[in-house]
């Protein structure tokens, strides 16, 4: 996935600064990555856009509002003895709200929330309603866990909240409390029912499949979905679990899902992708019976069309999930008066050390540091 030309057509400009050839791919990133904001100077492109070394645009970013969660998802937390940063460590709503503008400003249109669990940041409708006032910002989307929503869910949508996520692994409340080591799956079906009540919230539901815990419950996810007409995605197991518990064996494969579920309810047709930098490859029922979208991180990685950037609860800039590089745009935000032009030269330079994909399939890949939870899922 290293091939430029690979790069969907709709997310391509010239390049426009730094060096393109196959060397400077697999290149280490710059020295860039180490700047602090004093050596710091806007870089500019013809576009007035992030646009890294393999001409991708990007449009798409992830703020982290909190680290902290309220379960302990096996594929993601450890189940004891996880220390969450302290609260005068995570950005401020001004912090996070000066960081989008100044993205925005750079071609940046799509924000989407998420944690840890973000509805246990403290106001977070108030942020919704300070980014959705951001000129350019034209998607603002929220990724949750769910066990908090049937009481936020209001304030969220009249905040302006356009779409959610919720993660729902499993319908049994025996399972549920293995693979969260928490109870609660009713508090996450009352979400998705007080959720449904807003038909202008675009809603899915995104599925992890482990294969010694969940994978009979494919088959009930889709069934619940589909009387519910709602989105329902199967996202691969990726190693990004602190306890380091990641395997082969354990991830099931986006085609192995789709063999199983086709075994069950008949052929599954490939839709065309809508857009090109969706993670998600969708598939339609040759039944009629709805849409089941699949994110094959592991095995098909998507990374030519990959236009995202991400912001931790702590104010890190990073490029890529698996990265191991991060930008300490905190410093910045925090500091008075606020130097936009130093945030926008973290952001490029963080965007031009982007890796033409991830490499978690190369045999000397090595996770990143930070487990899910503190890098923003
Ligand atoms: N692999 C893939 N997705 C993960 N998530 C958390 N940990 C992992 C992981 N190791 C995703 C899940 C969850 C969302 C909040 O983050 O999809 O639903
Ligand atoms: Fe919490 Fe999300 Fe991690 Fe599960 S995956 S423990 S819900 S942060």
């Amino acid at each position: 996935m290293s091939d430029v030309t690979a790069l969907p057509v709709a997310n391509r400009l010239p390049i426009v600064a730094g060096d393109s050839s196959p060397a400077a791919a697999r290149q280490e990133p710059r020295a860039a990555s180490r700047m602090t904001t004093q050596s710091a100077s806007p870089i500019k492109t013809a576009s007035g856009q992030l646009v890294d070394r393999f001409g991708r645009v990007h449009r798409s970013l992830r703020v982290s509002v909190i680290d902290a969660c309220n379960i302990r998802c096996q594929y993601c937390m450890p189940a004891v003895g996880v220390q969450f940063l302290p609260r005068e460590h995570l950005l401020s709503f001004d912090h996070i709200e000066r960081f989008v503008r100044t993205a925005v400003a750079l071609g940046i249109s799509k924000v989407r929330l998420t944690g840890g669990e973000p509805l246990l940041r403290p106001e977070l409708h108030s942020l919704v309603a300070r980014l959705r006032a951001i000129d350019g910002l034209q998607q603002l989307a929220l990724t949750t866990n769910g066990m908090l929503l049937d009481n936020q869910i209001d304030s969220l949508v009249s905040a302006g909240l356009q779409r959610i996520n919720i993660s729902l692994d499993t319908l049994s409340e025996p399972t549920f409390r293995q693979l969260t080591r928490r109870e609660g799956l009713d508090r996450v079906l009352a979400g998705i029912e007080a959720t449904r009540r807003f038909p202008q919230l675009e809603l899915r539901l995104n599925s992890l499949v482990l294969r010694d815990v969940n994978l009979d419950d494919i088959y009930d996810l889709v069934d619940f979905a589909q009387q519910r007409q709602c989105t329902l995605r199967f996202i691969e197991f990726m190693p990004l679990d602190s306890d380091r518990q990641w395997s082969q064996a354990r991830m099931v494969r986006g085609d192995e899902l789709r063999g199983l579920l086709a075994e069950r309810f008949g052929p599954l047709l490939r839709c065309a992708d809508a857009d090109p930098s969706q993670p998600s490859s969708d598939y339609q029922f040759a039944s009629g019976g709805g849409r089941v979208g699949f994110i094959d991180s592991v095995s098909q990685p998507f990374c030519a069309g990959c236009d995202r950037l991400r912001l931790t609860a702590d104010g890190k800039l990073r490029n890529c999930l698996f990265g191991r590089d991060e930008w300490d745009v905190g410093e910045v935000l925090r500091k008075e008066p606020f130097d936009s032009r130093a945030l926008q030269a973290l952001l490029c330079a963080g965007t031009l050390a982007k890796h033409a994909a991830h490499g978690i399939d190369a045999p000397d890949f090595r996770p990143p540091e930070r487990a899910m939870y503190q890098i923003g899922g």
